[in-house]
């Protein structure tokens, strides 16, 4: 493990512009990785990531090494202007989406990984959740079959942690999403399964 202090900063709406390199790095290696599989490709990151600078209420929190380099990255934004898949299971839930902040990818490299920055992450996300109003927070995980032939023997998911942290799964919010996992040649739908919390007072 490394021990090089980390610094978390909080970046909000057009702030994040000069994030969006490094989080377009972090999630095409990240994300490689099972469950994701995501053979990603920086048009598509520029796309993706752009919009949380257009949304003035979103949110990125990165990790800074020592020497200045960006070693994670989490995002979030109201889960009102997030795209139609993402919105469409809470609508049809009957949810009240004005409540809701989104909460997007958390990623840490491996070499920085086990030392509390995803910890840092999941309560600095809700903080400026219940900053900005909202009460409760969700991000969805993808779904993958059991036997799937990717799945490396070791594989742990972060169910526990998720729930350790006062998250519930919510198997009647599922939403699809379209990539191309690594491997294939055409992109395939994937069903994500969110995850709620309500959030209490500070
Ligand atoms: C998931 C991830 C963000 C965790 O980052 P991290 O900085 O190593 O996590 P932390 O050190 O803050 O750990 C927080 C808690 O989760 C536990 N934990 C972290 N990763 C774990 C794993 N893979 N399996 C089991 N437990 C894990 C830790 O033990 C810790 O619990 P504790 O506080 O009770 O000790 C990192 O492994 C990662 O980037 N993974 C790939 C991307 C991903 O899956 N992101 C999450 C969904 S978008």
């Amino acid at each position: 493990m490394n021990a090089d202090p980390i610094d978390v900063r909080r970046f909000v709406g057009a702030e994040i512009s000069e994030h969006l390199d490094a989080l377009a790095t972090l999630r095409i290696a990240i994300f490689r990785a099972f469950p994701y599989l995501y053979d990603g490709d920086r048009a598509y990151e520029e796309t993706y990531l752009r919009r949380y600078v257009r949304t003035p209420g979103s949110v990125a929190l990165m990790a800074f090494a020592s020497d200045g380099r960006v070693v994670g990255a989490s995002t979030g934004a109201p889960l009102v202007a997030e795209p139609a898949e993402t919105r469409v299971p809470f609508e049809a839930a009957g949810e009240a989406l004005d409540d809701i902040f989104f909460c997007g990818e958390s990623l840490v490299e491996p070499a920085y990984r086990g030392r509390g920055i995803y910890r840092r992450f999941l309560q600095g996300r809700e903080a400026f959740a219940r900053e900005s109003g909202f009460t409760v927070c969700t991000f969805c995980a993808v779904d993958r079959p059991l036997d799937h032939p990717a799945r490396p023997y070791d594989y742990e998911s972060l169910d526990a942690i998720w729930e350790a942290f006062g998250y519930r799964k919510r198997p009647n919010l599922v939403a699809r999403y379209a990539w191309k996992d690594c491997g294939d040649t055409h992109q395939s739908e994937k069903p994500m399964t969110f995850w709620t919390k309500t959030l209490g007072p500070r």
